[in-house]
């Protein structure tokens, strides 16, 4: 591969004579510029990003750290950031972590190495001594969606304890008089706080139990094996609360293997407002999250950072919505 000493060799220029053509820093005449373009091209170089980085100059280069890339809400939040990253002359690198710690380390170690220019975390594993160690290597950060409690940074996510009261009370409006929840991992700080949201709506109830709770995962199978479970433990229940559309398109599923009519017998409402709760029949009444305007917020707040805005670190919560239609009981006819 072609370096720019190459280039400045067959250019017969000096390597800072190149720096200046490729950075459009400082003055090169005419003749000069075009010799240096026709080396370029003629050798097909390509600036190494990282010695861009090592000379402390800007990558132009964004990080995503993602959990799962396999779930649709974090496909949407992918797309946001890198139309907006786009727009503003960067390219993203996506990080799965998986939500392993060890990977996200590894990540943000390389990451790191490779001077990316800030860091887009959607992550229940980092670390305050994380936060501290970016902000020391001068590696901009924001966390979008699940941001761990305690750490010093800018935050963009959306009101999921309001989202989990939104629901219930939806249910309750259409009719639903024994309430479960199957909810995400309590690591993370979404599946807390809708669980919390689910406990703060219900627990006055003569009916309420705990034992109307059950974990998920977050993934289809486990909101599978939690419908099976609840419906096992309280057959009465006609209102199920689950804490992301994944886990309430498992439930679904289960309902019907279990021959219980969806809304006729349990309505089922899930949380995110991914584009595959309108496929289902009935299609799944859900909390729609912003999850473009989460993703393309956090990316714009990180490029205003990395280009010396300073900027607190506050926690930028949207509104979320209830998207209702035919699988809660009330919206069957309307279809909405
Ligand atoms: O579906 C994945 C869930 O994890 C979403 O609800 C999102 O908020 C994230 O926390």
């Amino acid at each position: 591969m072609a370096t720019i000493r190459d280039v400045a060799k067959l250019a017969a220029v000096s390597v800072a004579t190149v720096s200046r053509v490729l950075n459009n820093n400082g003055y090169v005449n005419k003749e000069t510029k075009e010799k240096v373009q026709q080396a370029i091209q003629l050798l097909q170089y390509e600036p190494n990003t990282m010695a861009k980085g090592l000379a402390g100059k800007k990558t132009e280069t964004l990080a995503l750290v993602l959990p799962d890339i396999s779930n649709p809400f974090f496909s949407e939040v992918a797309r946001a950031v890198e139309d907006v990253a786009q727009l503003y002359g960067y390219t993203v690198v996506l990080c799965n972590t998986d939500s392993d710690t060890d990977k996200e380390q590894t990540y943000i170690q390389v990451m790191k190495r490779r001077y990316v220019d800030g860091m887009l975390f959607a992550s229940n594993t980092l670390r305050a001594a994380d936060v501290l160690m970016l902000n020391k290597a001068n590696i901009p950060l924001v966390v979008l969606d699940r941001a761990p409690a305690n750490v010093p940074c800018l935050v963009v996510r959306s009101k999921n304890n309001e989202g989990a009261k939104l629901a219930i009370r939806h249910l309750l409006d259409t009719g639903c008089r024994r309430i479960a929840h199957i909810y995400g991992p309590q690591e993370t700080a979404t599946g807390k706080e809708r669980l919390i949201g689910y406990e703060e709506a219900v627990r006055s109830f003569p009916w309420y139990s705990p034992t109307l709770m059950e974990p998920g995962q977050f993934s289809i199978q486990g909101g599978m094996a939690a419908a099976e479970k609840l419906m096992e433990r309280h057959p009465d229940i006609d209102g199920i609360f689950a804490g992301n559309d994944l886990m309430a398109l498992g439930a679904l599923k289960k309902l019907q293997q279990l021959g219980i009519p969806v809304p006729g017998r349990v309505s089922l409402i899930g949380f995110d407002g991914i584009e595959l709760t309108r496929i289902t029949e009935p299609e799944l009444s859900t909390i729609a999250q912003p999850i473009y305007e989460i993703g393309a917020t956090a990316t714009r707040l990180l490029i205003k950072k990395i280009e010396g805005v300073q900027l607190e670190n506050e926690t930028y919560e949207c509104e979320v919505e209830l998207m209702a239609r035919g699988s809660t009981r009330g919206n069957a006819e309307a279809g909405r």
